[in-house]
């Protein structure tokens, strides 16, 4: 039987997860694509995807559109973790409230969404969780400590993550970056 597979993309309305979105579409996957500009997601429905506003911040919106896809599909297939705050910047130059919502954004937030799936990926023995970091996770760029910080921090936590599934009986493809 060929079941098809679901998945959830989160900044399915901008750049890298909008192209993920329509990538995974196009080949055959049910992808609920999330966001807030809803032009964006007028445009991701019209195209066939399903669309879902949401902020990736309220828990409990979260919690219940991953209830729906589990309750409507069984799990989610696929997380594309690709909501982001495309900020950069002197460290000095940025508020204490500024750089707390970079870590809610890049640590918090992925952290939150791959709890929510992981029950249902668990329970069907397979899952796949893609989070995009950055390339100069290697290499250090003056003035980016603001954004490099959370997204190492939760690069780490990916490659926890990876060893921890790797090592338990539903073992889990993790794709780093
Ligand atoms: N592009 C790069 O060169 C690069 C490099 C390193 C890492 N990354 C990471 O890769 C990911 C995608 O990057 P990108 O360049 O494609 O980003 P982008 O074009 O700026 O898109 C960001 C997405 O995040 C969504 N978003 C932001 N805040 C949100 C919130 N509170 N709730 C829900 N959605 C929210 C936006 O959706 P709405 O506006 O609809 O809310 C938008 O779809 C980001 O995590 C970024 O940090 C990108």
């Amino acid at each position: 039987m060929n079941v098809q597979k679901v998945a959830l993309v989160t900044g399915a309305t901008s750049g890298i997860g909008q192209a993920t979105a329509h990538r995974l579409h196009a080949r055959g996957y049910l992808v609920y694509g999330a966001g807030r500009n809803p032009e964006a997601l007028d445009a991701l429905r019209a195209r066939g995807l399903q669309a879902r506003s949401l902020d990736v911040t309220d828990e409990d919106a979260v919690t219940r559109l991953v209830a729906e896809i589990d309750a409507d599909h069984g799990a989610v297939d696929v997380l594309v973790n690709s909501a982001g705050i495309p900020e950069r910047g002197v460290l000095e130059q940025k508020t204490p409230s500024e750089v707390r919502a970079l870590f809610e954004m890049h640590v918090v937030v992925p952290l939150r969404l791959s709890q929510a799936v992981l029950p249902g990926m668990r329970t069907r023995g397979t899952g796949t969780i893609v989070d995009f970091a950055d390339l100069t996770q290697d290499q250090v760029f003056l003035g980016d400590l603001v954004f490099e910080a959370p997204t190492g921090a939760w690069a780490r936590g990916d490659y926890v993550l990876a060893i921890h599934n790797a090592a338990s009986t539903a073992r889990l493809p993790i794709v780093l970056r």
